[in-house]
């Protein structure tokens, strides 16, 4: 359930008529719903039953400073990937002691910022990453708090591109090698083990991947029991799938009942990295019929602002945001880069002309975050609904904003 309904003829996100943010602050525009981010955050705040949990929202989904302050608010953590995601967690008034660092080419400089910022734990994906952190922390004189990111080795997920927990994948540390380092940190004077974690992929729709990958957390937490070491939480990763168009997908409240079955006996706190299932049906990009040709919607959006479609050959319903009663016919949605890659749609039936406004849904999630300047284009502006009211929460790009850190070549 999101909260972009038709009320009469038009689109309504909540209460106001997206044709009037579109008459405001022009197309292409990302719009978010206030009310459907809350019903999302509530549904995992509300998921768990037994067991004591944090869910920390993965940055890289969304990561406009107005929508972190509001999952900070209710409470929520959040999976960072890079420095700069950390500035933002920082920035949007969220607590670091709450953030996990995921990611594989954590550079001195981040490791040593996440030290100084004191983040929760460090999610170690490799033998030198672990070394690394230990000389930093060594030369601060600190002892970090750090997990390791196991590779479930499991295949779970959507698109190639989107898979994560693979043996052929570049992320996570394979089962056979985590007790090596268990071993090691359980020595070191200057990191403490104090978490598992894993990522098996985006976009899950089988809840079994998860039972699979909690059954192994399960056995690597037994194992590691062995060596007197009490970790504190469990970290299943993110990747609940959530509908494009007509999918059944799993809730959170389902999948928290399968981890509190399968680690009923373990203590430590859960930890969830969602993404998508928070953002995705939060948010729609709206863009305008510049031209019709042939069999060609041209639009005035492209794949420098949705570049899912391009990269993943992902498919979003979309709609005219006004129903009209022309005949629909079937196009191919198209943007204005020079790539031909650039198409949002194929074969989509609907009815258009020039001018109209249409709504790319679910784009909250991996949309404005992945835009780009790419044929020198402005990145869109956000907006953010409530009730009637919308507000801007980041204004369109200027030509200025995209020259300004560029210089002359002095003679
Ligand atoms: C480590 C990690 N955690 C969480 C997520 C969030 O995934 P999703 O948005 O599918 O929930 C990702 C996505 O790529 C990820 O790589």
């Amino acid at each position: 359930m999101d909260n972009f309904i038709f009320k009469a003829d038009s689109l309504y996100c909540e209460d106001v008529n997206i044709r009037d943010i579109a008459e405001k602050y022009g197309t292409p525009a990302y719009i978010y719903s206030k009310k459907t981010l809350e019903e999302n955050i509530n549904s995992y705040k509300n998921a768990f039953s037994k067991k004591d949990n944090l869910i920390c929202f993965s940055v890289k989904s969304l990561s406009n400073l107005s929508i972190l302050e509001l999952l900070h608010r209710n409470g929520f953590g959040f999976d960072i990937v890079s420095g700069g995601e950390l500035e933002r967690v920082v920035s949007a008034g969220g607590d670091p002691k709450k953030t996990i660092f995921t990611g594989i080419a954590k550079s001195e400089e981040e490791i040593l910022n996440g030290i100084k910022k004191n983040i929760l734990s460090f999610n170690i994906e490799s033998e030198s990453e672990m070394y690394r952190i230990e000389s930093i922390a060594s030369k601060e004189n600190k002892t970090v708090d750090v997990a390791i990111r196991f590779n479930p080795e499991v295949d779970s997920g959507g698109h190639e591109y989107i898979k994560t927990g693979r043996k052929k994948d570049k992320f996570g540390i394979f089962l056979d090698q985590i007790i090596r380092f268990v071993e090691h940190i359980s020595t070191s004077k200057y990191l403490n083990l104090i978490g598992l974690s894993c990522h098996i992929g985006s976009q899950i729709v089988d809840l079994n991947d998860y039972k699979i990958t909690a059954k192994y957390i399960k056995r690597l937490a037994e194992e590691i029991d062995k060596f007197g070491i009490k970790l504190e939480f469990l970290d299943l990763g993110g990747g609940l799938g959530i509908s494009y168009s007509n999918l059944d997908t799993p809730t959170p409240k389902e999948l928290a009942d399968i981890i509190e079955q399968e680690l009923e006996d373990r203590t430590e706190k859960i930890i969830l990295e969602p993404g998508r299932s928070i953002s995705g049906n939060a948010g729609i990009l709206i863009t305008k019929v510049e031209y019709i040709k042939d069999k060609y919607l041209i639009v005035d959006s492209g794949m420098n602002d949705l570049l899912r479609p391009a990269l993943y050959q992902a498919k979003h319903d979309i709609c005219n945001v006004e129903k009209n009663t022309a005949e629909s016919s079937e196009w191919n949605i198209v943007g204005p880069i020079c790539e031909s890659s650039d198409v949002l749609a194929k074969d989509f039936k609907m009815s258009a002309k020039e001018g109209d406004i249409l709504a790319i849904k679910t784009a909250g999630a991996y949309g404005h975050v992945m835009s780009s300047n790419y044929n020198t284009r402005r990145r869109p502006p956000e907006i953010l609904v409530d009730k009637d009211q919308y507000k801007i929460i980041r204004k369109r790009e200027s030509y200025d904003d995209l020259f300004k850190n560029e210089m002359e070549i002095e003679d």
